[in-house]
């Protein structure tokens, strides 16, 4: 485990642990403050974000961004943003297991050094990786999961959002229930816990 975040993004940039580093044209750290309370983890860059360098920021992204403002939320202040894989998988496929497991320990040193009080999984394959292997994200989007140090939580894709719009209100709700959850774990921090 790398010890400073500057170290971890250096080597970070530089991994050629599977195949998706074949065809990058950036790795995707991630986004936001690493002193943030709460982590948001998606799936892995498509193309927008392969060509920028930064997580969420094609047409999915955009309605990220407006869900996080609905509740206080902003990607350059009091939130990070990061994925399952941090290169592009080609056509924007689910990424592999393999390529999950290669790239999983960047993520994970992340969240080590963040120590983020909450953890919200953007779509089925960063819930799967995260909460559960058999989480069924109709179900069970919206739900605190307390796992040590960490309340996870997922909710749809913002991609699933653009091409299912109807599924959007139950978005909401999941990050009206992020935003009551923040403000407890606030009042927590004030009496010392
Ligand atoms: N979808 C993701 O899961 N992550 C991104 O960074 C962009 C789109």
């Amino acid at each position: 485990m790398l010890q400073t975040w500057d170290e971890l993004e250096d080597a970070c940039l530089d991994c050629r642990r599977c195949g998706l580093c074949e065809n990058r044209h950036h790795v995707v750290f991630g986004t936001g403050n690493p002193e943030a309370k709460v982590l948001f983890v998606g799936e892995g860059p498509g193309e927008h974000e392969d060509l920028e360098g930064e997580p969420f920021v094609g047409r999915a992204g955009k309605l990220l961004d407006k869900m996080l403002a609905a509740v206080d939320l902003d990607r350059h202040t009091n939130v990070y943003i990061a994925n399952i894989v941090k290169c592009r998988p080609p056509k924007n496929r689910d990424p592999l297991p393999e390529e999950q497991e290669a790239c999983i320990s960047w993520l994970r040193n992340q969240f080590a050094l963040m120590r983020p009080k909450i953890l919200v999984c953007l779509g089925r394959i960063a819930a799967m990786k995260l909460i559960k292997a058999e989480f069924k994200i109709t179900k069970e989007h919206g739900i605190f999961f307390e796992k040590p140090g960490v309340l996870m939580m997922a909710t749809l894709h913002p991609a699933a959002l653009l091409r299912n719009p109807a599924q959007k209100p139950a978005a909401f709700e999941d990050f009206l229930k992020l935003r009551e959850k923040i403000d407890e774990l606030h009042c927590d921090i004030a009496k010392g816990n």
